[in-house]
């Protein structure tokens, strides 16, 4: 852990390319010798994941509820149900890197916790037992996923009418995005796509929208996070909280009539 910790996950984001003949096969590449570090520095880089499953948690009741975490990697997000976790009928994190789902194993065997299960599966097609399912996360998975359409469309399908998905992920604007959003220079959009495709992280100017669009929006808020050990620290990543629900037939008519 400590700068050990940084400079082994550095290599592997910063200089060590990523190998595979298929998105699994890189995920796991990717992954597999940092799994150990993930967490620690992930804490400083991925942001508002705590936040997000608090503004879930505190609007609607959880309590019986099934929920999917779709790329969930090492698990880490569990600790943020806190005691609602037991409340919950079951959570599945789902991820492509089976390192970092046997850093979620551990922790969940470790924690005891009986409701929680891992999936080794795709995001984009993966069907829990139950069929169908109240709450759907995306933290910082979404620009990962090759076909995020997908897994955006995934997500609406198994979600019940008037389920809730929620999304932090970075992000860039649309060089003319909608009245109200913000809207990012030339230099940050280019900048940032180009810095983090090296790790395959694709931060879209897409995503808001198209989310905007398949679902109706609870709560949007775009912001601006330090990247840890970037050289300048005024240069900030966008990055947003997206809650939203499936709408209703019912919604649905209205909005059309
Ligand atoms: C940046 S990590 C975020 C992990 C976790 N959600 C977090 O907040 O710490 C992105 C995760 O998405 C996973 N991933 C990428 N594509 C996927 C797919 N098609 N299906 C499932 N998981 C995927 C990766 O393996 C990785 O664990």
């Amino acid at each position: 852990m400590g700068i050990l910790g940084d400079l082994r996950v550095l290599y592997h984001m910063v200089i060590c390319p990523i190998r595979g003949q298929n998105h699994a096969e890189r995920m796991n590449h990717f992954y597999s010798g940092q799994a150990a570090d993930y967490d620690d520095f992930r804490r400083r880089l991925l942001r508002g994941r705590e936040e997000l499953w608090q503004k879930m948690l505190e609007s609607e009741p959880f309590t019986n509820t099934v929920w999917m975490d779709m790329g969930g990697g090492t698990g880490s997000n569990l600790h943020f149900f806190g005691d609602a976790i037991d409340q919950l009928n079951k959570v599945y994190v789902v991820d492509l890197a089976g390192s970092l789902l046997e850093v979620a194993d551990r922790r969940i065997h470790e924690s005891g916790w009986k409701n929680i299960e891992t999936a080794e599966a795709d995001a984009t097609t993966f069907i829990p037992t139950e069929g169908s399912v109240d709450a759907v996360t995306f933290s910082y998975s979404l620009t990962m996923i090759p076909d995020w359409f997908a897994a955006i469309d995934h997500a609406w399908n198994v979600l019940k009418p008037g389920g809730r998905i929620g999304v932090v992920d970075f992000y860039v604007s649309r060089k003319y995005p909608v009245s109200g959003h913000v809207k990012h220079s030339w230099l940050k959009r280019m900048f940032w796509t180009n810095w983090f495709a090296y790790d395959n992280v694709f931060p879209s100017p897409d995503h808001v929208p198209y989310l905007h669009r398949k679902f109706e929006p609870i709560l949007f808020e775009e912001r601006l996070t330090r990247i840890p050990w970037f050289p300048n620290p005024f240069f900030k990543m966008p990055y947003y909280l997206f809650i939203g629900r499936k709408k209703t037939a019912a919604t649905e008519t209205t909005a059309t009539t």
